[in-house]
């Protein structure tokens, strides 16, 4: 009925294109206007995401699908435009998230050939992008990787406090001077992401032997610990020729790390403590 009365009003005006951009403007919803404002200025909001889909239980080959968003009435970030397009498009569309805020780590996957978190990623400017899952992982479903290796080789490398000896006070905790927990620092903040680990060269050619740079960084987190008393053992248990000396300081894990960490130096740390051949 609306676009019926619209229709006749504009046959009414003989008027310029400007003229008729503004009285459809006058008569349409907000998001609507803001389409019309665009195309008066000459640049478009609609942007295209190439979003890789597999469905393990439909026999057809995986694919690049494309996706139409209208910028305007979508968040600003990747995660945004997934969520968008799972509620209002396609509902079968399957990725992780959870914290929205780069805390949880499951939101990782390649964005425009970078592995990033979604949730932290700006929707880039261009006029489509192609996003698909970490790269060189074994897919469950559409962006959702297999992490059970990856979270296997972080439990290997036991990440967790060691004790010979009981506390100095029996039940009390075991303190650190503040100089002894900055050495913490650049690790602690790590959130398994695996953004790292699938971007490594050498973890991709070796991703079982390879220990790869997160569960690297968490060993060296642990031997770095002054509280620890298995600093001797941890590192024999990774002093391999595959597990740890994979690594070739191609540093592609830093450039991934999305909470701005570098692997590769924690793993020349680790390298630096092992006996010289
Ligand atoms: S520095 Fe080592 S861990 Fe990091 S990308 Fe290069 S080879 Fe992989
Ligand atoms: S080091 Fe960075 S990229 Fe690697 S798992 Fe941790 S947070 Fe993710
Ligand atoms: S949703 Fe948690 S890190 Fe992106």
């Amino acid at each position: 009925m609306a676009t019926g009365l619209l229709r006749r009003s504009l046959s009414r005006v003989p008027s310029s294109p400007a003229s008729k951009l503004a009285l459809i403007r006058a008569h349409a919803s907000e998001p609507e206007a803001q389409q019309v404002d665009a195309k008066a200025r000459g640049t478009s909001t609609v942007k295209t995401f190439q979003i890789y889909r597999w469905n393990p239980d439909s026999p057809s080959k995986p694919e690049l699908k494309n996706y139409e968003i209208n910028l305007k009435e979508c968040g600003p970030m990747v995660l945004d435009a997934l969520i968008k397009i799972k509620n209002e498009i396609d509902p079968t569309l399957t990725f992780r998230r959870s914290c929205r805020e780069g805390i949880c780590g499951s939101c990782a996957m390649n964005i425009d050939g970078c592995n990033g978190l979604a949730c932290l990623t700006k929707i880039p400017s261009s006029s489509a992008s192609t996003i698909t899952p970490l790269p060189h992982m074994f897919v469950i479903k559409d962006l959702v990787v297999d992490m059970t290796n990856f979270y296997n080789q972080y439990k290997s490398i036991e990440p967790w406090l060691k004790r010979k000896n009981p506390p100095t006070v029996p039940g009390k905790e075991i303190l650190q001077s503040k100089k002894d927990r900055s050495k913490l620092d650049g690790m602690y903040e790590c959130i398994l992401c695996a953004c790292c680990s699938t971007s490594c060269p050498s973890y991709w050619w070796n991703p079982e032997s390879y220990l790869g740079p997160a569960a690297l960084l968490h060993a060296n987190r642990w031997i770095s610990d002054s509280r620890d008393e298995y600093t001797q053992e941890r590192l024999e248990a990774i002093n391999d020729e595959f597990k740890l000396y994979r690594c070739h300081t191609i540093l592609n894990c830093a450039r991934a790390c999305p909470k701005g960490l570098n692997p590769g130096k924690q793993i020349q740390h680790i390298k630096s403590l092992q006996p010289k051949a």
